[in-house]
């Protein structure tokens, strides 16, 4: 069976805990796209070119270690601006996207360019302030040592280069729902998406 999710939205707005947790309750695979382009970014903190570390990535080896801290996250979403990174990776995503089984996929361009035949697809938002303080819990609790202006700062600045780039800016597809989770548990975001993606299974 062939059941293709797709999930996007900005920074910190639950994207990542719903595709996980759709995954789980669905026996689904889950690929996190955002590891792509941190994993990209690590290497080219560490000297690589943007070009080469794409074209080389492995993608059988993607770890959560040391990615999700606020320098990754800057140089990821500068990198995804570059159109030979995104070409350099969306073969793995589409195949992941129609492994048998069923597969969610998380990311900024999953419902406009990786999977836009996507069975489900979903935007989720929140609102900068519930972002941004869920973003700071996230980074006190990895003992980065940050403040909420800062971390609201960064997250803008980083939405802004995913909206405003040419190749493959954030956006909801036109037949995307869109979720916002401000004012939600992600229990609660969970349960809404389970009843969508349940009408179309
Ligand atoms: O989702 P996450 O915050 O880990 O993504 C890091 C960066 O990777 C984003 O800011 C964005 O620039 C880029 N990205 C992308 N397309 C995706 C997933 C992530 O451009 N599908």
């Amino acid at each position: 069976m062939h059941f293709t999710i797709a999930i996007d939205g900005p920074a910190a707005s639950g994207k990542g805990t719903l595709a996980k947790a759709l995954a789980k309750h669905f026996g689904f695979e889950h690929l996190d796209t955002g590891l792509l382009y941190r994993a990209v970014a690590a290497r080219v903190l560490a000297g690589d070119t943007p070009e080469h570390a794409a074209q080389t990535l492995d993608t059988h080896h993607l770890t959560h270690k040391g990615m999700r801290t606020p320098e990754v996250g800057a140089e990821a979403s500068r990198v995804a601006a570059i159109p030979a990174v995104r070409a350099a990776l969306v073969d793995y995503q589409r195949k992941v996207a129609r492994r048998k089984g069923g597969a969610v996929l998380d990311g900024r361009d999953i419902g406009t360019v990786i999977a836009p035949e996507a069975e489900v697809k979903f935007f989720i938002t929140a609102s900068d302030t519930s972002r941004a303080q869920r973003r700071l819990a996230e980074f006190t609790a990895k003992g980065i040592d940050t403040d909420l202006e800062t971390v609201l700062r960064d997250m803008q600045d980083r939405d802004a280069r995913d909206s405003d780039r040419a190749a493959a800016p954030l956006r909801p597809a036109d037949d995307a729902i869109t979720i916002d989770t401000s004012d939600l548990t992600a229990e609660e975001v969970l349960a809404i998406a389970i009843e969508l993606v349940d009408e179309v299974l």
